[in-house]
This record gives C-alpha cells, structure tokens and sequence, in this order.
C-alpha cells in the first residue's frame, strides 16, 4: 500500500516539468527544532503564541520577546539539516538537470533549506538568522549581545527578528512568488504542515485548482488530506529520501 503510493508520488516526481514544494515545521522535527502544534512537545503547547509573536506582544514586553527568539536563533545555529532537506536540496539540483522547474516555499524560518544548499527557496515567513529594526524595518548585521532587545545603529529603534508575527503581512514579493509556482507546477509536495496558518495553506488548494498532483507527506493527517492526489503517512527524512530519482 505505502510502496504502491512511493512509487506513484516518485513517477509524478520524474515526470513533471515544474516542482513546487511548500514545507513546514515538521520537517525541521528531526532536526531537534520543535514544531508549533504538535501535542505537549510544540512552542504553541507550551507558549502563548498571543504573548511572543506579535508586534503588540513585543510592544508589552520587548525583553521577553527578544530573549525567546534569541534561544530560538541560537537553536537553529546549532541544528544540522537531516535526510529530509538533504533530499529536497537533490531534488531540485535533478530537476535542474534535467531542465524542469524547482521551487520551495517554506513557512521555517530556520535556515535550514539554505543550510542543506536549497537555492530556489522562498522564505514565506522570514528567518530567525535576520533581524531588523521594529520602526523602520532597518536591517541590522550585528548587534549589542547585552541589549535586551538591543537597538538600531541607524534610528536608536529597539531591533526585533526578521520573521513574520501574527497579524503581519508577508513580505510581498514572497508571496507573489509562492502563489505564481502553485498556479504553475505539475506536482505540490507538501511537507510537515499542518496547513491551518494562511496564507500558506491556500498554496496546494490552488495547485489543485489549476490541475496539479498534490502529494503529502507527514505522519498525521491534515485538513489537507482529504483532497491530497497522494497522502505518504511518515517522517519527511524517512519518504523524501524514497522520492528523488
Ligand atoms: N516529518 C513530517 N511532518 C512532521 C514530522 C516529521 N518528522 N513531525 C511532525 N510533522 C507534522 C505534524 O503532524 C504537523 O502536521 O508537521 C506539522 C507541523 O505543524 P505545525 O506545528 O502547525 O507547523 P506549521 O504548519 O509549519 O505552522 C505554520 O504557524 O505558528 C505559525 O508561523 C508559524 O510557520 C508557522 C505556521
């Protein structure tokens, strides 16, 4: 049965001209990098996501904030990207080979994609890696270790992470981006999300849409399931590695 839908996912995979694949969190798990949902073990199960990761949150209490995320940074410096990344990174440099289209939407802001040499990565929400500053968006390449947050070189504004907070629009040109290959590609992967943030769960129903396969991979079912072309039950570093030819 699992084999079977290997097998399948793997032959839409070789055969398509344009790849899209849109991950989350889950594929970062094997990575030691919690993911927001999951039962017990995710941020959201053990943090108010209300508390820390919107721009009013950080208004409150910029301190607490900061130094979160600040554990958070230094957590996905020390992670290493395992056989899952590794396999998407393949994936693309075959599709390259072979003159047919690549493209991964991420909704991590981990850095590992890049970290596992991913180059066509569209970064949906931001990195942890990068920070800027709260008023005007200045970026900063280094910053008081001690200040908490520390401030803008540029206007004095308390820095903050370059990521996305809820409530917050998505860097545009990520986005336009994202919504153009899901128009476009002949298979979706989707991969460790749970789709329930927008607008990022939008992407494989308008792959759908537009009469692409979209094919799943994560241990648990999602909203998702039900219109999947191919639901692959498992781990991201145990499948993807089965799926590049
Ligand atoms: N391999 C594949 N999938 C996995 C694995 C694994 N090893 N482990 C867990 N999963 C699946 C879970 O079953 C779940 O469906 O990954 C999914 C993780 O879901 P979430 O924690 O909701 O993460 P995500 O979908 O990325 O969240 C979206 O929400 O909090 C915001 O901005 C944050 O980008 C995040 C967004």
């Amino acid at each position: 049965m699992m084999d079977d839908s290997v097998a399948k996912a793997r032959e839409a995979i070789r055969d398509a001209r344009s790849i899209a694949v849109l991950t989350g969190a889950g594929i970062s798990a094997e990575s030691g990098i919690p993911t927001f949902r999951d039962a017990m073990t995710g941020l959201w199960a053990r943090f108010r996501p209300e508390d820390l990761a919107t721009p009013e949150a950080f208004q409150r209490d910029p301190r607490t904030v900061w130094d979160w995320y600040a554990a958070r940074r230094a957590q996905a410096a020390d992670a290493l990207p395992n056989a899952g990344h590794r396999a998407l990174a393949a994936l693309e440099e075959a599709c390259a080979a072979r003159g047919a289209e690549f493209i991964l939407v991420t909704q991590n802001v981990d850095g590992l994609h890049h970290a596992s040499g991913s180059r066509n990565v569209v970064e949906l929400h931001g990195s942890i890696r990068r920070v800027k500053c709260f008023d005007n968006g200045h970026p900063a390449s280094s910053w008081d270790p001690d200040g908490a947050p520390p401030r803008c070189l540029a206007c004095g504004a308390m820095l903050r992470p370059d990521v996305v907070w809820f409530g917050e629009v998505l860097p545009g040109g990520a986005l336009d981006a994202a919504l153009r290959a899901a128009a476009k590609c002949d298979v979706l992967l989707s991969v460790g999300t749970s789709g329930l943030v927008e607008p990022a769960a939008s992407l494989a129903f308008a792959a759908l849409e537009a009469g692409a396969a979209v094919i799943e991979v994560n241990p648990a079912a999602t909203p998702l399931t039900p219109h999947v072309t191919l639901a692959l039950r498992g781990a991201a570093g145990e499948i993807l590695p089965r799926l590049v030819v």
